[in-house]
């Protein structure tokens, strides 16, 4: 029986995140290279995004191309590059079949012009698509995503359009590219390790963290469904005590 049948839909998650890891330790315990790896982690990619949009989730965000992966080997850079253009290519008609609107968070304008090209394209033909987004984080850092927040409310503030005295959290949000997202209810990382890594850092604050060691190419929709259902059991309190949730005031 599939772990599907156990999921309780009324208590889904509307925002999962994902840290996609341990695609260059699965190749090399195929006896592969690394790029063999991130390809077959593209089928992963599409599991768990039919997935997730059978389920009913809202938004799938992965964490596709960080920051501080522009410092991997030049070659490997360029075929993770050259794997996102054929996959946004090969992949928008199917995105339309499924009405998933694709939509990308990080500093995509410095991502090689080809690739950027695909990617507004893909965004731009999906945009009316309405049953899930699908939000790839490309070149993207969490801390520098609110360091541009700062930049830009300070000039807000330099410039008199807002006092600093009466910033709100819903201010920083507003700067955040996330600005249109809700936040993660849950995030998963695979391959074992038990890091954030810069991803997400104000969007997490509340969020529940499923950590898995199977890596990112053997990750597959059960393995999403134990995910959830994990995530399901868990209480979220929000700084509450278990008895303000179970009666709330
Ligand atoms: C981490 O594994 C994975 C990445 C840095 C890239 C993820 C990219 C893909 C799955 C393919 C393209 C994605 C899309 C959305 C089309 P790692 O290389 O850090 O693995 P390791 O920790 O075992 O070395």
């Amino acid at each position: 029986m599939s772990l599907k049948n156990l999921i309780d839909t009324n208590k889904l998650p509307q925002h999962i995140a994902v840290i996609m890891d341990g695609n260059g330790r699965w190749a090399k315990e195929q006896g592969k290279n690394r790029i063999f790896g991130h390809s077959n982690g593209v089928k992963s990619v599409r599991e768990v995004s039919e997935a997730c949009a059978e389920l009913g989730v809202k938004y799938l965000t992965l964490y596709a191309f960080s920051t501080e992966n522009w410092n991997r080997p030049k070659l490997e850079v360029v075929a993770l590059m050259e794997l996102l253009v054929q996959t946004i290519r090969k992949e928008t008609r199917t995105l339309m079949d499924n009405n998933i609107r694709l939509k990308a968070i990080g500093n995509i304008e410095t991502l090689p012009s080809r690739c950027h090209k695909e990617l507004l394209e893909s965004i731009e033909i999906t945009k009316n698509n309405s049953a899930m987004d699908l939000v790839l984080a490309l070149s993207y850092s969490g801390r520098d995503e609110i360091l541009q927040a700062v930049k830009a409310i300070s000039k807000e503030v330099q410039a008199k359009q807002i006092n600093a005295d009466d910033l709100t959290e819903e201010d920083i949000q507003k700067h955040l590219f996330t600005n249109e997202i809700p936040d993660p209810e849950l995030l998963i990382r695979t391959s074992g390790e038990n890091r954030i890594s810069n991803f997400l850092l104000w969007q997490m604050a509340y969020t529940e963290f499923y950590f898995t060691e199977t890596y990112w190419p053997e990750f597959r929709k059960e393995n999403l469904y134990e995910a959830i259902l994990d995530y399901q059991k868990r209480e979220r309190r929000f700084g509450k005590t278990s008895e303000q949730i179970s009666t709330p005031s």
